[in-house]
């Protein structure tokens, strides 16, 4: 989609709101929101000047965080739906909205293998749709752990904070994945109620493995919760005819008991969308509450008698359903083709580093996040010399003035990696590592310019 094209297409679907609304009597806006031109241009010039950064997070030079621009079609949707505005915690101020939930929900469900008896709703965040999941798991199992891998996103500990419940760490190994023998171990006691698995963990982007855990906490009696918030959409990839990702964990969440994704990291949406899906529809009783304000317009469904949050955007619902009616939640179409270029990407670069005689992968990417250090040119390989080498790389490549590309970094303790990574002397109880998340589809293509960008600074 080009500029003009969005442009054109903006202003008509505003024009269609703008005929909407004149069916009803035409009103002058109240002098209080009156604002003059002039401080309107001013503000706005001020704006885009402070957008105006170094880190151009949209181009595929930028290979730091998880980030990455909404698809137009998203913008355009979520724009649009601004100039009305829904709320969709209920059908009262977000009819249509609340409606296009209804309908993307179910896609995301059936993404992961869930049947049509399953719960979810958006979020604003995976945070919020970590913590519900863990709200839910509390109260099925209210005295018991929560057993959580120590290489899972920090927002578990923290919600254990505030549900006050016991968060228990399972060790992870070398792959950054959770150990199963351990995990094994520490369901025998009895009293870990649930187990939080991640589809592509913050750090390492490690997957852990679902479909062995799945079986444990079978055995066990155990609730199953999978943090998919940024690999989620990788399921399309498990479920196509070439995977090019191990299809089993994946395959597996469809029998895990609730699973977040975040549609605003791998789904191309604006910030404000997270999602949350229960297996068992049952667990709407925990969310029931009375709300004398509002639900009075229709014995169907609000969304807010389902959710933990009260106000939610519609527009971001409205967002997602423009965005999967352009790019489908398909395995070999539509979205599953951008998540299969982001692990060729990966795998791409995987490779380079693993054919160059200086660079180390920390793990073998599981999905699209890189991870890797550099050995210094002399001297001993030690912890301390490589997080050295690792920030000199990190700043230098980030100023070059030719070739610049955008890194980020990882902290990793040594028991995690010292097996797998025998020659590492370590003078300090930590690595600093480079940590580069490949997720636009652009990155296919541009990564042997990022990898001769950072040969450049390696001595
Ligand atoms: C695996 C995982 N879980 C949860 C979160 C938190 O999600 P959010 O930033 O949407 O609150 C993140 C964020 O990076 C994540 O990577």
């Amino acid at each position: 989609m080009n500029d003009e094209q969005f442009t054109g297409q903006f202003e008509q679907a505003l024009e269609a709101l703008q005929t909407g609304l004149e069916r009803w009597e035409s009103f002058e806006p109240d002098p209080t929101t009156a604002v003059g031109d002039e401080r309107i241009t001013s503000v706005l010039a001020e704006l885009t000047e402070r957008l105006q950064i170094d880190y151009p997070y949209g181009h595929p030079r930028y290979a730091g965080q998880m980030l990455k621009p909404p698809h137009p079609i998203a913008i355009i949707a979520y724009a649009t739906t601004m100039f009305v505005n829904p709320n969709n915690h209920a059908l009262d101020g977000g009819a249509a909205t609340s409606q296009m939930e209804k309908e993307v929900v179910p896609q995301l469900a059936q993404m992961f293998g869930y049947s049509d008896s399953h719960l979810g709703h958006l979020t604003s965040s995976g945070t919020i749709a970590n913590l519900e999941a863990l709200w839910i798991a509390r109260c099925i199992n209210p005295d018991k752990a929560i057993a959580v891998s120590d290489q899972a996103h920090y927002t578990h500990a923290r919600a254990g904070e505030l549900l006050r419940t016991e968060i228990r760490p399972i060790p992870s190994d070398s792959n950054g994945r959770i150990n199963v023998d351990a995990l094994s171990e520490m369901l025998s006691a009895g009293d870990v109620g649930t187990v939080v698995a991640t589809a592509g963990t913050t750090g390492l982007g490690a997957v852990d493995p679902i479909h062995d855990i799945r079986r444990l906490t079978a055995e066990a009696g155990v609730r199953l919760h999978v943090d998919a918030a940024y690999g989620g959409f990788f399921s399309l990839l498990a479920r196509s005819q070439e995977p090019t990702i191990d299809p089993a964990p994946f395959l597996a969440i469809a029998e895990a008991d609730s699973v977040v994704v975040d549609p605003h990291k791998h789904g191309l949406q604006p910030y404000g969308c997270g999602a949350v899906l229960f297996r068992d529809a049952a667990v709407g009783q925990y969310y029931v509450h009375d709300s004398p304000y509002t639900y009075f317009t229709s014995d169907e469904l609000h969304l807010g008698e389902i959710s933990l949050e009260c106000s939610r955007a519609g527009a971001s619902a409205a967002a997602l359903w423009a965005t999967l009616k352009c790019l489908p939640l398909e395995a070999d179409s539509g979205l599953g083709l951008i998540v299969r270029r982001t692990r060729e990407a990966g795998l791409r670069w995987a490779k380079l580093l693993r054919d160059h005689p200086r660079f180390r992968l920390t793990v073998e990417p599981d999905l699209d996040i890189v991870s890797f250090y550099v050995l210094p040119g002399d001297g001993a390989p030690t912890a301390s010399a490589i997080s050295a080498l690792t920030r000199r790389i990190f700043d230098g490549t980030e100023h070059d003035p030719e070739e610049p590309v955008y890194l980020a970094t990882l902290r990793i303790d040594q028991a995690q990696i010292e097996s797998s990574h025998p020659e590492i002397v370590w003078d300090q109880p930590t690595v600093e590592v480079l940590r580069c998340v490949v997720m636009k589809p652009e990155h296919a293509d541009w990564i042997p310019t990022i990898q001769a960008a950072i040969e450049r600074h390696i001595d």
